[in-house]
């Protein structure tokens, strides 16, 4: 195994790896390590099919399924992302994913599928850096608060769509706007990461909303700087999985007309926020 930083904030490159090999060998703890060092991780070349994806993102404690989005072969785990000229993705900006739910995934595996020829790429950002970025002041400020993630705030563009509150009534009464910690600590590394995004938070818990506003436009600005941040390339067949408790990442939507696939599988952890 040789393991390549990606940038000085977060993200490895791990080669010379066999993700199911390392499995069926009970190295599951060495994968689990790692991710807790370096946040995100991207391994090449693993022909892995959608059955074994999920039992590889089961290593990190039960699975979750969407509300809102398509599955594999039968598989209710295995989510597919897809992005084509005709339905481009919609997902934008920066986000953790589904910290809508009351139990947020805490390690999210994804596997390149189909890959456009330029483009598509990954950027990441650690939100354990950004936190420790904060002044002492601010995250004195920060370390009470709550803040509240909407389901229908993250999927407005679809709900806008026609018919589009019709198809997604199950998940939008599924869930509910929850209330997270505005700081957290990550159960396993004991650090404390920001835990707010652009895509799900809609408001900081009892101030105004002017000081909500703020304060979040702030956090999201800061949390994303460059030197928080690294960016992964895909190619067919390579898994990315990161811990979702402690990253945000972002789609870089320029591969168009090129269509793009990838696979999800998302574990809620043995110990999410
Ligand atoms: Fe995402």
């Amino acid at each position: 195994m040789k393991v390549t930083g990606l940038s000085g904030a977060l993200g490895a490159e791990v080669a010379d790896f066999d993700v199911m090999a390392a499995l069926s060998s009970g190295a599951e703890q060495d994968i689990r390590d790692l991710l807790n060092r370096y946040e995100v991780l991207c391994f090449r070349n693993q022909t892995v099919t959608p059955t074994e994806q999920r039992d590889l993102a089961s290593i990190f404690g039960p699975l979750q399924t969407h509300p809102a989005y398509g599955t594999v072969d039968n598989l209710p785990e295995v989510m597919l992302l897809e992005s084509t000229k005709e339905k481009p993705s919609k997902i934008e900006v920066w986000h953790s994913d589904m910290t809508f739910r009351e139990h947020p995934p805490s390690v999210t595996v994804l596997k390149g599928v189909t890959i456009p020829p330029v483009g598509g790429d990954t950027l990441f950002a650690s939100m354990t850096s950004a936190y420790e970025g904060l002044s002492a002041g601010m995250k004195a400020y920060l370390e009470p608060l709550y803040a509240v993630h909407d389901f229908a705030q993250g999927f407005k563009e679809s709900l806008s769509e026609p018919g589009g509150r019709e198809r997604l009534k199950d998940a939008l009464n599924n869930n509910p706007p929850i209330r997270h910690r505005v700081i957290q600590t990550h159960p396993e590394t004991g650090k404390k990461v920001i835990f707010v995004n652009a895509l799900f938070t809609s408001h900081i818990e009892d101030v105004s909303q002017l000081e909500s506003d703020s304060i979040l436009r702030f956090l999201c600005q800061h949390a994303v700087l460059p030197e928080f941040t690294c960016r992964v390339h895909w190619q067919q067949n390579s898994i990315v999985m990161w811990d979702n408790r402690s990253t945000q990442h972002k789609p870089v939507n320029d591969f168009l007309p090129a269509p793009r696939a990838l696979h999800r599988v998302v574990s809620e952890g043995f110990v999410p926020y």
